[in-house]
């Protein structure tokens, strides 16, 4: 009798790729941060297949992950690939880009579709072409689902991290309409507690908009358009402590008003994100985990374009620096381990 050996396919479960944006329109709350950290760990400690984008005009994820010099080349260099790369065509009605080219960033095990200046240009194209989608027309339906087109094209990474900028525009609705996910980093203050009823308000609003401008666009067209909805789940949220730190009297009162707020930040999770995006999924935990004071290992790490917990005495970590550097690797453990038990609940 010949034995075969089983068919390997037939064993594997193919897991279907994520795309996930780190959002919040507030401003310096460390997006970016725990993007580059997270995306890291989930690559280098958890062996899984990452693809950043960078689709914040600032670059902040780009300037992350390469050296002074290389970004110098990489920007003197106006044919290089880049995030603008994939949308300008559409404004040139040649379509979507066809081949992507992201960059490996071996000391954070992902690839990098790298951000671009230049794409703030493309605000109005996306602003402009969303309105004209909303009434029927396939052409703005078709530059409003640009990254999804863009995510049909990443099938084998197992997570897509986008890097948002602060703020509601036409890019980033772009990139909300697209993801599966966001997850929110916040800071403990009363507008944060405003810019989670600002986020929910503003994607109801899209999701109808949307709704009724798809309705419009006759069915042989239909299949043009990489995507016909918004379906973004929230994946949950990381706090800081270190905005809550001052020195002296200032420290009482800082800490007693970070302690009130943070009180209220489950609940305005709760009756906002969750009861609007996903009211079957009120026993998730969202909160992924609370990021201390990392002190001088952040500018650290930016120097050395390193995650923060893989810095090392090379890097300039000495003293107590490293037991630092052991919290922040617990610290990113933690909130990648909520993370894709947080993927697994939501997945039905
Ligand atoms: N855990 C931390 N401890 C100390 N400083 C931090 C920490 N996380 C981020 N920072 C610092 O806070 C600043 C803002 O962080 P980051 O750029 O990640 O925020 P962001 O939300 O992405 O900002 P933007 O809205 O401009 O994109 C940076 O200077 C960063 O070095
Ligand atoms: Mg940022």
């Amino acid at each position: 009798m010949q034995i075969t050996a089983p068919d390997v396919e037939l064993y594997q479960i193919q897991v279907p790729m994520i795309a996930t944006a780190v959002f919040n329109n507030k401003g310096g709350v460390g997006k970016t941060t725990l993007l580059c950290n997270l995306a890291a760990y989930l690559a280098l400690e958890l062996n899984k297949r990452v693809l950043i984008v960078d689709a914040d005009p600032q670059c902040n994820a780009t300037q992350t992950m390469f050296s002074d010099e290389e970004l110098e080349e990489i920007y003197d260099n106006d044919a290089r690939f880049s995030i603008y790369s994939v949308i300008h065509p559409l404004s040139l009605g040649e379509g979507y880009t066809q081949k992507l080219r992201p960059v490996k960033r071996p000391n954070f095990g992902v690839d990098i579709l790298i951000g671009d200046p230049r794409l703030s240009l493309l605000e109005d194209l996306l602003a402009k072409d969303w309105g004209s989608g909303l009434s029927g027309e396939v052409r703005g339906l078709r530059t409003t689902f640009v990254f999804q087109d863009l995510l049909n094209r990443c099938k084998d990474y197992d997570y897509v991290f986008f890097d948002a900028g602060p703020s509601l525009g036409a890019i980033n609705r772009s990139v909300l309409l697209a993801c599966d996910l966001f997850i929110s980093p916040m800071s403990i203050d009363i507008f944060s507690l405003r810019a989670i009823e600002n986020i929910t308000e503003a994607m109801a609003q899209w999701k109808k908009k949307l709704n009724a401008g798809v309705k419009q666009v006759a069915k042989t067209e239909l299949a043009s358009i990489p995507g016909t909805s918004m379906d973004i789940r929230f994946a949950g949220y990381v706090t800081q402590q270190y905005t809550a730190k001052t020195t002296g009297d200032g420290e009482k009162r800082a800490v007693k008003a970070y302690e009130k707020i943070m009180k209220r930040v489950p609940r305005q999770i709760a009756q906002n994100f969750v009861k609007h995006l996903q009211p079957n999924k009120t026993r998730v935990e969202y909160l992924l985990g609370t990021v201390p004071n990392l002190h001088s290992l952040v500018p650290m790490a930016q120097v050395a374009r390193k995650p923060i917990f893989e810095l090392k005495a090379k890097d300039g970590v000495v003293g107590a620096h490293f037991s630092k550097v052991k919290d922040s690797r617990d610290l990113y453990e933690a909130v990648a381990t909520r993370f894709l038990e947080n993927v697994e609940e939501l997945d039905d």
